[in-house]
Formats: C-alpha cells, sequence, structure tokens
C-alpha cells in the first residue's frame, strides 16, 4: 500500500532533514508541497517530478487530492491549525517539535486523533538518534530500574529571545528546546515523581534552565539547558546501581565505565559506523519511517501527541516553577 503524502511548510528543516529522510522511506509517496511562500513551495518540488505546489493548505482536504497523511513542518501555531483540519478529514498527522503552543491545544489534538483512530506522531528525532537506541537498549537490558542517575546537558547556540511571537523567552525556549531534552529523559525514565527548576539569563538573550526530576524507582535526573552556547552539544550520563556509568558524548561516542571484560581500570567504547547515512545517525530517518509503519500496521507510534500530552505536563509544571521562582 502507497501512502500518499502532503509536506506543509518547506522550510530549513522540511528541506534540510525531514524531506530527505521522506524520500528515502519505502511506502510513502509524496503528492503535494504546500508553503506560503510559493517560490519556497516550487524550490522544493523542482527535482520532483509530479509533485504538486499548493500555496495554503487548507486546500489539501478537498476530495481530489485523496491525502492520507501529511507531514506539518512550520510554527506550533500553524501545527496546530493544519493538524487540527487534517485530522478532522481523517487524515494522519506528523508534526515538527512543538506541536502546539498550549497543552490544552495538544490535549484537543490527542482527543481528536483517538476518536477518529488515527496515527500522530512528533518530530523528536533524538530519541531515534543510533546512539541514543545503543543507550536504550544497554539500559533495557540491565533493568531500567536499577537505573540510578540520568544526567544530561543540552547546549545549543540558538535561537534566542522571544519566538513564534509567544510573548515569553522562557516559554519560547522551552517548546523550541525543553521538549526535546524532556522527549530524551520521560522515554529512558518514564513520568517524573517530583520536579525542582530553576533558570538564570544568560549571554545575549539566552538562557540557563537547570532541572532535577525524580522518579518512583529511585532514580534522579538533572538537567541542564542552554541556549547561550557556541555550537550544539548533548551530553548523557548514566549510572546504575551495579557502578557501572555510561557517557554519551554528541551522538558520536559512548563509553561504558566499570564493565569491561579487561578490568576495572579498563573502559569500552561504541561508535556509529564512519559511513553512516546522514539522516539515520541524527535520528530523522527512524522518526520518519516509524510514523508509516505505524500507518501501515495499525498501530500507535511514538511520541504521539497523547504521549506528548505528559511531556507538555511536565514542561508546564517547569515552566510555573521557574516564573514563581523570578517574580
Ligand atoms: N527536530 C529538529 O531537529 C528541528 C530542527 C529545526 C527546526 N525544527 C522545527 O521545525 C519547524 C520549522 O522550523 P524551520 O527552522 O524549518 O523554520 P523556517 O522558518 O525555516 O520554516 C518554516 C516554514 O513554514 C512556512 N509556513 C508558514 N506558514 C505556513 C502555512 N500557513 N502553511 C504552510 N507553511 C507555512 C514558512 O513559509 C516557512 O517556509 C519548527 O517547529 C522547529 O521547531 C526541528
Amino acid at each position: 500500500m502507497s501512502i500518499s503524502v502532503a509536506l506543509i511548510g518547506c522550510g530549513e528543516q522540511a528541506r534540510t532533514n525531514i524531506l530527505p529522510s521522506l524520500l528515502a522511506t519505502s511506502g510513502a509517496c509524496l503528492r503535494v508541497v504546500c508553503d506560503p511562500n510559493e517560490e519556497q513551495a516550487r524550490a522544493t518540488a523542482a527535482c520532483l517530478p509530479g509533485v504538486r505546489v499548493r500555496k495554503d493548505y487548507r486546500a489539501l482536504f478537498d476530495d481530489s487530492e485523496r491525502i492520507d497523511a501529511v507531514i506539518i513542518v512550520a510554527s506550533p501555531q500553524i501545527h496546530y491549525e493544519a493538524a487540527t483540519l487534517a485530522l478532522e478529514h481523517g487524515v494522519h498527522v506528523f508534526t515538527e517539535k512543538p506541536p502546539t503552543v498550549t497543552t490544552a491545544e495538544l490535549e484537543s489534538l490527542a482527543e481528536l486523533a483517538r476518536s477518529k483512530g488515527l496515527v500522530t506522531a512528533v518530530g523528536h528525532n533524538l530519541r531515534y538518534a543510533t546512539a541514543c537506541d545503543v543507550l536504550f537498549q544497554l539500559i533495557k537490558d540491565r533493568a531500567p530500574e536499577k537505573l540510578r542517575g540520568f544526567d544530561v546537558r543540552y547546549v545549543v547556540s540558538g535561537p534566542r529571545g522571544d519566538r513564534w511571537a509567544l510573548n515569553s523567552p522562557l516559554r519560547s525556549f522551552l517548546l523550541s528546546h525543553g521538549v526535546h531534552v524532556l522527549d530524551l529523559v520521560l522515554h529512558f525514565l518514564g513520568q517524573p515523581g517530583s520536579i525542582s527548576a530553576s533558570a538564570v539569563p544568560a549571554g545575549d538573550g539566552g538562557i540557563l534552565v537547570s532541572v532535577r526530576l525524580g522518579f518512583a524507582s529511585g532514580a534522579l535526573s538533572n538537567i541542564v539547558a542552554a541556549n547561550c552556547g557556541a555550537l550544539f552539544q548533548l551530553d548523557i550520563w548514566s549510572m546504575f546501581e551495579s557502578g557501572l556509568h555510561v557517557h554519551l558524548d554528541s551522538l558520536s561516542e559512548l563509553r561504558c565505565y566499570g564493565e569491561s571484560s579487561r578490568g576495572a581500570r579498563w573502559s569500552e567504547c561504541w561508535r556509529p559506523k564512519t559511513l553512516e547515512a546522514g539522516y539515520s545517525r541524527p535520528g530523522y530517518l527512524g522518526e520518519v519511517r516509524e510514523f508509516f509503519e505505524a500507518i501501515r500496521v495499525g498501530r500507535a507510534t511514538s511520541p504521539s501527541f497523547e504521549e506528548e500530552v505528559a511531556t507538555y505536563r511536565v514542561l508546564d509544571a517547569i515552566e510555573s516553577q521557574i516564573e514563581s521562582s523570578t517574580c
């Protein structure tokens, strides 16, 4: 079965990461690209014979288009509006993060998808990154309840300040980057029982957020996330009851200390294949393929809009703690 797809939003992320992943996904057939910036839409479709161009996504849901699924890569406001329309018309939806501005909007989308029996997905590529998958399997093999510590340092160089006309640099940061980090932590550890958060302004309109999460298993997670760095750096450090500790350095090296067959002073190292294809390593290919596989076999995908609601609730708790501590 070939799944007819429309791409809504033809900006940087759509053209650089999502479109190549979509074209490398068998069973998905791109029919239409859509952007009010017609020049951008035409440039996107230029090398894709037979792909139509539209300025207004609302025209996609005519019976004549017969679209089965949309991939929306624009802004949280457009994600929400276009996803609502698509779901109302019985169309499966993948949105880039963040899927909405508010939790209430996301809850309404999750409810609509549930009532229509449609597949939804949010573009949290990091959990599909090859290195994170290796770490996830390692944790699963050693039993997640034996994990004691899971610390994440996530530093990016921007964007800084207000975004998407939210009138809140903090919400802008949390929706741009906080959701990515929380998706990873909740994917590995489940829902936290306790949340403590604070933030300081940093570097030219930037922000540094520090969060401590406690889990029913006894594990603790410390997160430092900032948008005032020189480049994107992701560091994950996890520690098990047995003393094993594992360090993941920017998706490019995973090192285990304390479990080497050579003795206590040795560590073992995993690295991605030298020639690993560009879109599988950062997880874009994995997230797009997972969406179409879920449609094909008729199951939920991860994270669905429903799963993302739980992430948004943690995000809201973090935001309100930071706001009340700075009042
Ligand atoms: N997962 C990741 O690694 C990652 C990386 C970058 C961006 N993103 C996300 O991708 C999304 C897009 O980011 P970007 O950097 O490509 O932004 P961008 O500004 O380059 O692209 C957004 C596009 O949406 C289009 N658009 C605006 N209104 C529209 C409408 N009504 N219908 C259709 N298209 C419309 C714009 O014309 C533009 O081409 C954001 O939500 C961002 O958070 C994710």
